[in-house]
Parts: C-alpha cells; structure tokens; sequence
C-alpha cells in the first residue's frame, strides 16, 4: 500500500509499505477513505516530536472503512463505516473511565506518532471498539474528517474549559483550523461577543464568515490594547489560546477581565511567563489540556443536524498520491490560503 513515511526531520517520503496486520485481538484494520494533515504533522517533520521516530507513518485523522476486526471487537463489523479518533483509548484503565481518553495508559496519541498512522491506503487502530466512532452512511464524509481531532481539541480545550456562558465576552488567540474550530462550537453557548486575533489577514476574514463578531490584526503587536479598547477598558470575560507560543499566551494575561478563565489550547515547546504578581488578586482560573476526543459522539451529533458546518474549513483536496503537493500547499498556508486540506485514499 502506499504511505506517507517520515524519515527523520526534514525528510519525508511516499513509499510502497506492507498492509497493517492485527497485532492483538481488539485491533481492527481500517481501509483509509479520507485523512488530513494537521499543523502537528508540520512540528513533527521539522523535528519538534522526538518520540516520533523515522520510519513512521504520518497521520492521526480520518474516516474509513472496517476492512477486519480482531476476536475481541464487538461492536464492529466488517464494512462499518467509521471515523478514526486521533486519541487511542483502551476504555478500561483509570484515566480512561474518568473520561480522560488523552491519558490512557495504553494509549493516548498513538496514531501517526507512537504507531504508524492515517496517511496510508490502510491503518492499524488498536482498542478499535473505543477509538472508533460509526458514521451513518447518509454524513458528510468531509465535515466527518474534522471530528478526528480539530472539533474536539477547539470544543474541550477551549470552549468547555473556557466555561463559555450565554452573553459573555470570548477572544480566541489564532484562527487557525483548531481556533476556528473553536469559533465555530463556541457559538453553541451564544456568547455576545467573539473577538478572533491573528496576523492572516485571510483567515480573519473566514473568522467573520464564521461568526466573530470583531477582528483584531495582531501583526503590529498592539492587539491586547485593541482588545482593552474594544471591551471599554474591562477586558474579555474568557481567553482562549490557540496558537502556542509566549506571545500569545502572555496576550491572554493580558485581556482576561477579574473572574475569567484563560484557558489554553496551544501547544507550548518554551517557557512562558505567568504573571502572577498581576493575576493572583483576579480571582481568575486558568486550564491546559489535551483533547481526549470524549465529545466527539456529541459533536457528531451536531453535524448530523447541521448545527455546524465545519466542511467549509476544508480548502484543497488531493488524491493520496499527490501528498507530497499537498503538505506543500498546506505548509506555505500564508500564501496557498489553505485551512484544511482532505486526502482522498480511495
Ligand atoms: N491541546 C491539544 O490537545 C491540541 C490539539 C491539537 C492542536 N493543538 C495546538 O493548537 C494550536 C493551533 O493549531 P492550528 O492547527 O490551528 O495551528 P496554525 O499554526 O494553523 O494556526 C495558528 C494561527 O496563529 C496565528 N498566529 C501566529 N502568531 C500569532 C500572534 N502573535 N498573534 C496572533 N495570531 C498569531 C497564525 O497566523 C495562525 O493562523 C497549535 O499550537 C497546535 O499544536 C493542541
Ligand atoms: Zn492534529
Ligand atoms: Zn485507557
């Protein structure tokens, strides 16, 4: 089958692997008929993710086809279609019963990382009964591609720990596809405003497409006194980091109002200032996470419905063989204006 191998950083490649082989009985293997790529196969090819090793298959989302189930899955079947979680979750172990799938302690972020992942003809998904989700036949095969992984981080890392409220004032730090994935759940609580930062200009217009009701261009490094004049001097009543870097987290100290909650999505590789000789009389709560895909069959839901749209983030598609051109659109996003990118394996 073909794959999209990463060979050590900076290298990568489209080689003929084997087929994936159940390696226990609560494996299935999975026949891949859409995958993306995401900004952390981006950190990985630059070398960010030492414990992905060369030789690795890529890829942590996507939707596919049941192609065999080990003895131990029951509640799958050849043929089901279905969407690949990134998180892998055994169901079982402490964390996991907690709801706290990030943290299983046999799985977590396996896919694409620790195994070989999603940008393959086929996949091997471990403890598939659990980090499997059905599709109905009659969903959006598209818009079930964003419930791998961007919907749920935007959903739990931001909107749930940001305790989102009917009227409240909400900035999101990034328009990127995990902040307008953000954007576009945030709005299941009604905020009254949503203020989305960036320096795309492109992706701030999608922002408002998308529901932000103002704008901020971060690129002069002014946008926390923006934010402060937007909001009357007060500040915003939730602070969602979406990006991953000190600027950018310091910027939520910045704006987040006494009584709100700074909660961050970014993932962070240097330190970052915390300024508590600010912060410690504001009464506000900050919160980390890792997304642990536990909302994912809510959010299904929601696309089921047509609550939220999330296909429209997807801005280029490519057939599987031409994923070498598709990392490179989806690597210069500041000039291809790509979002997501869908790869068609079948
Ligand atoms: N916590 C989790 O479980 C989890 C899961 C997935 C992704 N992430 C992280 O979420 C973050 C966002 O992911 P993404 O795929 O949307 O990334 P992305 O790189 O596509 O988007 C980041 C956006 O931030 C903007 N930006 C950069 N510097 C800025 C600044 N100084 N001010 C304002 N905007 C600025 C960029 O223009 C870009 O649009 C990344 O750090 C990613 O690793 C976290
Ligand atoms: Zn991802
Ligand atoms: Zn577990």
């Amino acid at each position: 089958m073909k794959a999209l191998v990463y060979n050590g950083p900076g290298k990568k490649a489209l080689e003929e692997r084997p087929m994936p082989a159940l390696q226990a009985p609560t494996d299935a293997i999975v026949k891949v008929i859409k995958t993306t790529i995401c900004g952390t196969d981006l950190h990985i090819l630059k070398g960010d993710v030492p414990t992905c090793e060369a030789g690795r298959i890529l890829g942590h989302e996507g939707i596919g086809v049941v192609e065999q189930i080990g003895l131990a899955v029951t509640d799958l079947k050849k043929g089901d279609k279905v969407l690949i979680s990134c998180i892998t979750s055994c169901g079982k172990c402490e964390n996991c019963k907690k709801g706290m799938y990030s943290h299983c302690s046999h799985g977590g972020w396996l896919l694409g990382h620790r195994i070989d992942g999603t940008q393959a003809e086929y996949v091997r998904i471990p403890y598939a009964d659990t980090s499997l989700h059905k599709l109905p036949e009659s969903v959006d095969e598209e818009a079930a591609v964003m419930l791998s992984d961007i919907l749920p981080t935007g959903y739990e890392c931001g909107v749930l720990n940001g305790k989102i409220k009917p009227g409240d004032t909400v900035a999101i730090i990034g328009a990127g596809p995990i902040g307008l994935a953000t954007l576009l759940t945030a709005q299941f609580y009604t905020p009254a405003e949503i203020i989305m930062v960036d320096m795309d200009a492109n992706r701030l217009e999608v922002a408002q497409k998308f529901g932000a009701t103002k704008l901020v261009n971060a690129t002069d490094g002014k946008a926390a006194e923006k934010i402060l004049e937007l909001t009357d001097g007060r500040g915003v009543d939730v602070a969602i980091e979406a990006v991953g870097i000190p600027a950018t987290f310091i910027m939520c100290e910045d704006i987040v109002t006494a009584g709100g909650v700074i909660a961050n999505i970014g993932v962070h590789g240097t330190k970052v200032d915390l300024h508590l000789e600010d912060l410690w009389s504001q009464n506000i709560t900050i919160t980390t996470r890792l997304v642990d895909t536990v909302t994912t069959p809510m959010l299904l839901k929601t696309i089921l419905a047509k609550k939220i749209a999330p296909e429209k983030l997807i801005t280029h598609r490519f057939a599987l063989d031409k994923i070498l051109v598709a990392y490179e659109v989806f690597g210069k996003a500041a000039e291809t204006k790509a979002l997501k990118v869908i790869i068609n394996a079948l």
